[in-house]
């Protein structure tokens, strides 16, 4: 290589070739191939941060990243925690960035896990943990109370994936966020490759899933907007229209 590009002739190239990436329905469909056949291996348990599990493919970890990164939340409230990697790799973050806390919502919460989530001195200190049912209005009421005024929020929803649930969660956690902030709708991928489902059954499926209940939100508030510019460069995502950007109070 002679010279290196500037920064913005390097910039407007990456977003130029993301978006042609994205409009290559061939490569996309191979994308989706992959992820189904390598599902059947648990592909996505394979991930860790310090050592604990994350059930996300590495990918969505570092779109998370990035938006948080971006956006600086005062706050990350994760709905569906499981093994906890997911939380350390927030506090991870918030550490590196000073400041903000995690709040991990759970209806089950074994002490091993929690044991391990206190082991990591600082990173561990600006976790909360609340174990409960995302919808209850007892659960939303003490994470509201732990969020206090500001709207400085980012949310990720990955708990229970049916169509009713996701919905009441879109409708509740994204009255948190103010405008920039984001609110994460994982597992839309259910609705492209239900194939995924048939590996494993699960109370969701074809036509009950995130990706329905995105759909369903995303015609109700008009405070949403899929960020397509940071969807166009995942191109493996579990999340695909799942990123939504708070555009409006
Ligand atoms: C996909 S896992 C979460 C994975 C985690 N976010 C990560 O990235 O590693 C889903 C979790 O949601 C939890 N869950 C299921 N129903 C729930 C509910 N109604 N409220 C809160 N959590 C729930 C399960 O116990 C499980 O730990």
């Amino acid at each position: 290589m002679s010279k290196l590009l500037t920064r913005e002739e390097f910039e407007a190239l990456r977003l130029q070739s993301a978006e042609a990436m994205s409009a290559d329905v061939e490569l996309r469909r191979k994308v989706f191939e992959l992820i189904v056949s390598a599902d059947r291996y648990y592909w996505i348990h394979q991930t860790s941060w310090f050592g604990e599990p994350v059930l996300q493919l590495a990918q969505d970890m570092f779109a998370l990243q990035e938006i948080v990164f971006k956006t600086r939340p005062k706050f990350i409230i994760e709905l569906g925690v499981a093994w906890g990697g997911s939380l350390l790799f927030y506090s991870t973050l918030m550490e590196g960035l000073g400041g903000g806390h995690i709040v991990g919502v759970d209806t089950y919460i074994p002490e091993h896990v929690k044991q391990k989530l206190n082991s990591f001195g600082k990173i561990s200190d600006r976790i909360a943990l609340i174990k409960g049912s995302s919808t209850d209005e007892t659960t939303f009421g003490l994470v509201k109370s732990l969020v206090g005024d500001t709207r400085e929020v980012l949310v990720i929803l990955d708990s229970f994936h049916t169509h009713d649930h996701v919905l009441k969660e879109l409708r509740l956690y994204s009255q948190l966020i103010g405008v920039g902030h984001y609110l994460v709708c994982c597992d839309t991928h259910v609705e492209h490759i239900p194939e995924i489902v048939e590996n494993r059954p699960r109370p969701w499926g074809l036509g009950n899933n995130p990706k329905t209940a995105r759909d369903a939100f995303l015609k109700e508030n008009g405070r949403f907007e899929v960020d397509q510019v940071l969807e166009n460069k995942l191109l493996m995502t579990l999340h695909p229209g799942g990123y939504l950007r708070c555009c409006k109070e």
